[in-house]
C-alpha cells in the first residue's frame, strides 16, 4: 500500500517507524516530515495544514491510506476532504474532532452521557465568568474553549489567581468562550483507544511529564517525557476507565451523530471518587506515541485500517511485556523563545543500541550535519524489563548525544 503520514514531529516519526515496518507498506511518504522521518519515508515539503495541496498530492500519487498526526488539520476537516476525494484516511472527521477542539462540546458530551468529569460552567462573557468565580470564592480551573496548544488552561491555586486568569483569557483572547471548572486532585494518567465509530479498542496508558523542568517545575509544555505501562492503573481500573470513559465516549459520539474514528486520547485524573476526564484529544499523543508504539508487537497498519473501515470489533493487539520510557530533548528556552539551527552531534551513536530508538521531533539536515529545527527536537525511547531499566537505558543513550544548545529533564519516570 502507498501511505502518506501528515505531520513532522516525534509522534509522526514513531508512526512512520511503525508503518514502515509493516509488510503491507510498499511506499511511504510524509508531509512535511523531518530529518529522522526521512530515513523511513520520502518527505514532501507540504505543510500539515495545507489541506488543498495534501489532497491534491494524495490523488496525484495514488495514495491508498493517509494517517493524520496533528489536531489542527483534523479539526479543519482534512480527513473529510481526503475521504471526499476518494482517499481513505485515519483520523476523526472535523465534527468528531470537536471532542478535542471544543472543551465546552466535550464537557457537555460528558455530562449528557454520564462520563465522569469535573463540574463546570461555560461562559461567553468574561464578566459573567468573573462574577461566578468571585461568588464561588474557591480556587478553580480556567480553560479557553478552542485549540490553544496547551496554553489555554490555568489551574488557579487561589481565588485571586483564578480571577486573574479569567480576566486574562477574556480580555487577551477577544470573545473567547471560557470553561470554568472544579479543581480536581490526584495523579494524572493518559488513556488511549483505537476507535472505529463503534468500538473503542484499548491502546494502552501512559504517564506524561508536562512541566519543562525537573520536579514538575516551570511552564507547561507539550510534554517532556512519558512512560508506559502505568503501574497506577491495575486491571480493575483499566476496565473501569474503558467502560465508563473510552467506550462510553465512543457510544456518546455515535449517539450524537458524530461517530468517532481514529485515536481517542483521554487525559484523566485519578481522584478519590474514581477516574475523571480532564480533556479528550482526537489524535495520538506526543510524546506518548513514542512509548506506546515500541511496545506494540502487532502490525499497526491493519489496526489503523480496521479503525477506518469500521471493523475493529474482535480485533486483537499484542503488546510487549517490557516498559517503555521516552525522554524529550528540547532547545534551550522551550516552551518560550528558542533558537533553531544549532548542530547536534553523536545522534548516530544510538543506532546500534539494543532496545533504544531515537525519534526525531524538530530536526533538519544540512549536508551530513544534523540541526535543530523546533522546540522539542529529539526523543530517546528505551525498552526495559522494568521502568528503572528503561529509564537507565534512555539516559545512557542521551548522554551519547552532544548538543550544547539543548536540555532535557533528568527525572522522567521518577515523578508521578
Ligand atoms: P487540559 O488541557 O484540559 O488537559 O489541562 C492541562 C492540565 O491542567 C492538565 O494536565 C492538568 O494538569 C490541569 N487540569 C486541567 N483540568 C483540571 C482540573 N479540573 N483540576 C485540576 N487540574 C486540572
Ligand atoms: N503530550 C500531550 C499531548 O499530546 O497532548
Amino acid at each position: 500500500m502507498r501511505i502518506l503520514i501528515v505531520g513532522g514531529g516525534g509522534r509522526e516519526h514513531a508512526l512512520a517507524w511503525a508503518i514502515a515496518a509493516s509488510p503491507l507498506t510498499s511506499k511511504l511518504y510524509a508531509a512535511p516530515g523531518n530529518a529522522g522521518i526521512a530515513a523511513e519515508a520520502e518527505c514532501m515539503p507540504i505543510a500539515a495544514d495545507d489541506s488543498a495541496r495534501l489532497v491534491a498530492f494524495a490523488v496525484e500519487r495514488k495514495i491508498d491510506f493517509v494517517v493524520v498526526g496533528p489536531e489542527g488539520p483534523l479539526a479543519n476537516g482534512l480527513v473529510d476532504k481526503l475521504e471526499g476525494a476518494g482517499i481513505k484516511a485515519f483520523g476523526p472527521s472535523a465534527a468528531a474532532a470537536r471532542i478535542e477542539a471544543s472543551k465546552s462540546f466535550a464537557k457537555d458530551l460528558c455530562v449528557k452521557h454520564g462520563i465522569p468529569t469535573a463540574r463546570y460552567r461555560v461562559f461567553d462573557s468574561g464578566q459573567a465568568a468573573a462574577d461566578y468565580v468571585s461568588r464561588e470564592n474557591t480556587p478553580m480551573v480556567v480553560k479557553v474553549d478552542g485549540l490553544a496548544a496547551g496554553k489555554g488552561v490555568v489551574v488557579g491555586s487561589t481565588t485571586e489567581e483564578t480571577l486573574e486568569a479569567t480576566y486574562f483569557f477574556s480580555t487577551g483572547m477577544a470573545s473567547r468562550r471560557l470553561v470554568i471548572e472544579e479543581r480536581l486532585e490526584g495523579p494524572e494518567v493518559s488513556a488511549f483507544a483505537l476507535c472505529d465509530g463503534k468500538t473503542a479498542l484499548p491502546f494502552g496508558f501512559a504517564q506524561d511529564h508536562k512541566r519543562a523542568f525537573d520536579g514538575d517545575q516551570g511552564p507547561n509544555t507539550g510534554g517532556m517525557g512519558a512512560y508506559t505501562p502505568v503501574p497506577l492503573v491495575d486491571a480493575a481500573l483499566e476496565k473501569r476507565i474503558h467502560e465508563t470513559i473510552l467506550q462510553r465516549a465512543v457510544d456518546a459520539m455515535a449517539a450524537e451523530g458524530h461517530p468517532f474514528k481514529g485515536l481517542l486520547f483521554a487525559g484523566l485524573m485519578l481522584t478519590r471518587d474514581g477516574p475523571k476526564v480532564l480533556e479528550f484529544n482526537a489524535r495520538f499523543g506526543d510524546p506518548e506515541t513514542q512509548v506506546l508504539l515500541p511496545r506494540l508487537m502487532s502490525d499497526i497498519l491493519p489496526a489503523l485500517l480496521a479503525a477506518r473501515d469500521e471493523v475493529l470489533k474482535n480485533f486483537h493487539l499484542r503488546w510487549l511485556k517490557e516498559a517503555a520510557l521516552t525522554v524529550v530533548l528540547a532547545a534551550k528556552g522551550y516552551p518560550g523563545e528558542y533558537k533553531k539551527g544549532s548542530e547536534i552531534r553523536g545522534a548516530e551513536k544510538l543506532a546500534g543500541l539494543d532496545g533504544v530508538t531515537l525519534f526525531h521531533a524538530g530536526t533538519k539536515r544540512d549536508g551530513t550535519r544534523l540541526l535543530s529545527d523546533g522546540g522539542r527536537v529529539l526523543n530517546v525511547t528505551a525498552l526495559g524489563a522494568t521502568h528503572a531499566e528503561a529509564r537507565a537505558k534512555a539516559y545512557a543513550a542521551i548522554d551519547l548525544i552532544d548538543w550544547p544548545e539543548g536540555f532535557c529533564r533528568r527525572d522522567i519516570g521518577r515523578t508521578p
